[in-house]
């Protein structure tokens, strides 16, 4: 089998590929012949050495990827869910660029039948973020204004569509004119695209009153105008700062980072009474281990599926061998939908 390795950190030249034994399935575990993996920009931050959790339960070397469907290839003593040649999705804390993958049985579902090896792979990550944010953390009612930066990214998208099927009316915000169409096309009420129009003008003229939830990925860019566009109770909710970063650069800008993070709001909570709004903030990396709460969306999620309330996201897919090429288009910032490396 194969895997990416990353020695230490750095670049796109960082992303090596070496030879390793094929995998024999420990007790509970099946060993997954991989056929597609989901790429997250949480691994391009892991490659860059800025994810805090790769550090704290990896180290380096390390091997990036949090989730991948394919074929059980074998199941260890005491794993019973599973059979060889069953179709399946699996959820793994790193080591998901893989041509095979040994995971615990309890973080494996089967590959719904009207999904293919791309679809799958790149259903779990996007959509469980989406889902905790939204369902987990705003809970959001019907005819609530939903505002969602980065809405044709990979989390966008997913977010776009659970919060169309919560009933929200939905406000996108892309970074350029080319995901618009996109954008619409899952079912966003309005798209402004900040890149040609001044986003706060156009978030003031389309939710006067503010925003019941706005979901922001971005860090400082946007975040102390997302708290200050709320409406009385509403949620902000964070879960990157993917803006400290410079698009396509491939490294961190120390000298950006750390200006970026000295510049990040604080929130008063004195204020934050007064004024009925709510900061919410989760890395979902840190809640691998609970598996109950997990697997509670996971069933929700594969239901709304099912019924065709949403739908897998368009996926551009790179042989496993162009991982290096897939990091660069997701961290160029161009990118509409979920990319996928295929084995
Ligand atoms: N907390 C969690 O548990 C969790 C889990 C998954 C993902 N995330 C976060 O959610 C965000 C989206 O992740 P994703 O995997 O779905 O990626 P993505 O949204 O598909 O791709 C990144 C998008 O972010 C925007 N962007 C802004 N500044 C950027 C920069 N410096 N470099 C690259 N892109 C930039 C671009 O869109 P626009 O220009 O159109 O805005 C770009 O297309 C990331 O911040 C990620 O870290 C958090």
């Amino acid at each position: 089998m194969k895997k990416v390795v990353i020695e230490k950190p750095g670049s796109y030249d960082r992303l090596g590929i070496e030879e390793f034994p094929d995998l024999e399935p420990d007790e509970g575990e099946v060993v997954i012949d991989v056929k597609a993996i989901g790429v997250n920009y949480a691994d391009c931050l892991v490659r860059m050495g800025v994810y805090q959790s790769a550090k704290e339960f990896v180290g380096w070397p390390i091997t990036p990827g949090f989730e991948v469907a394919g074929i059980v290839r074998e199941a260890g003593r005491g794993a019973t869910l599973f059979n060889q040649g069953d179709r399946v999705i699996a959820a793994t804390r790193f080591g998901g660029y893989a041509t095979q993958l040994a995971v615990k049985e309890s973080n494996v579902i089967r590959l719904p039948d009207n999904l293919d090896f791309v679809q799958g792979a790149g259903f779990p990550v996007v959509y469980l973020t989406a889902y905790f944010a939204l369902h987990e953390l705003a809970h959001p009612r019907k005819g609530e204004t939903l505002l969602i930066h980065s809405a044709a990214g990979g989390v966008g998208s997913a977010l776009v569509q659970l919060g169309k099927a919560a009933g929200c009316r939905v406000i996108g915000v892309v970074g350029a004119s080319h995901k618009i169409d996109y954008t619409k096309s899952l079912g966003a009420d309005e798209v402004i695209d900040k890149s040609r129009e001044n986003l706060w003008e156009r978030v003031e003229a389309l939710a006067p009153d503010g925003c019941d939830i706005a979901m922001d990925p971005n860090g400082v860019e946007t975040l102390k105008q997302s708290y200050e566009h709320l409406a009385p109770v509403g949620r902000l909710v964070i879960y990157g700062f993917h803006t400290m970063l410079s698009k396509g650069r491939g490294t961190p800008n120390w000298i950006k980072v750390f200006w970026d993070y000295l510049r990040t709001p604080r929130f008063n909570p004195l204020t934050m009474t007064n004024k009925n709004r709510n900061v919410l903030a989760f890395n979902l990396s840190y809640l691998f281990d609970r598996t109950d709460r997990l697997k509670q969306m996971t069933e929700k999620l594969l239901e709304m599926l099912g019924e065709g309330k949403i739908s897998p996201l368009t996926s551009a897919s790179y042989p496993f061998e162009q991982v290096a090429d897939a990091h660069k288009a997701l961290e160029s910032g161009n990118t509409a939908g979920k990319i996928v490396l295929t084995v």
